[in-house]
């Protein structure tokens, strides 16, 4: 059986995708241990698992060290890499949205956005015409608009919660986000068979 290496991420989304590929039929530990182990070999089936945070995932596939991945369709829009994108998951679903104080207006000649995804929000605003100057941050985006650091943030709403609790409203739209499973495209040449039998299995378990 030819060897399969997958980037998977490390975090939340970890769990629903590996529950996804135990329902796919996959010969896997029931549980992994969440150890610091940041590679997992599985024998039986002939995969290694790279454990990476989910905005490295692209970056495995791309270079080839991971023949799939698993990634966030918010990072795959966000970095544009060459990597081809073979199946929504439809796990871990959430949105990008701009979100600020309430009742603000954005009148100023360049509002200020923090995002942890400046290449989205550029393209954002740019499409409607607005000049902005981002921001760019790693994380805890919400706290921008509240201590002043920015006029509206970009980032991803799950459930609403982190808006809520920091008193800030959503006032864009801009794009649907979910788990993709990817690959690197010499790898979907030269390990098809392997490929496609996984993508098969897991289209089953699309739900
Ligand atoms: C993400 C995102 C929001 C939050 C949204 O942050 O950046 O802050 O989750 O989820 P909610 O709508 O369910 O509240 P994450 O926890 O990944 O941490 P970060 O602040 O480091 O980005």
């Amino acid at each position: 059986m030819t060897q399969l290496t997958i980037a998977m991420p490390k975090g939340r989304i970890f769990e629903e995708a590996y529950e996804m590929l135990l329902e796919a039929g996959f010969n896997l530990p029931e549980e992994v241990e969440m150890s610091r182990k940041l590679m997992i070999e599985i024998p039986e089936e002939n995969i290694s698992f790279i454990l990476a945070k989910p905005m490295d995932v692209p970056v495995y596939v791309e270079h080839g060290v991971a023949d799939i991945g698993i990634a966030g369709k918010d990072v795959l829009l966000e970095q544009r890499r060459t990597v081809h994108e073979l199946l929504d998951l439809k796990i871990s679903e959430c949105y990008i949205a701009s979100a600020g104080l309430p009742n603000t207006t954005i009148n100023e000649i360049a509002p200020r956005i923090a995002t942890k995804y400046p290449n989205i929000a550029m393209k954002y605003y740019k499409g409607i015409g607005e000049q902005v100057e981002i921001i760019e941050l790693n994380g805890s985006i919400e706290l921008a608009p509240m201590i002043g650091l920015a006029d509206r943030i970009v980032d991803i709403v799950s459930t609403g919660r982190t808006l809520k609790e920091n008193g800030l409203v959503e006032y864009e739209h801009i794009a649907e986000v979910s788990s993709r499973l990817i690959a690197n495209p010499v790898s979907y040449r030269m390990k098809s068979d392997r490929i496609q039998d996984l993508v098969t299995r897991l289209k089953k378990c699309v739900k």
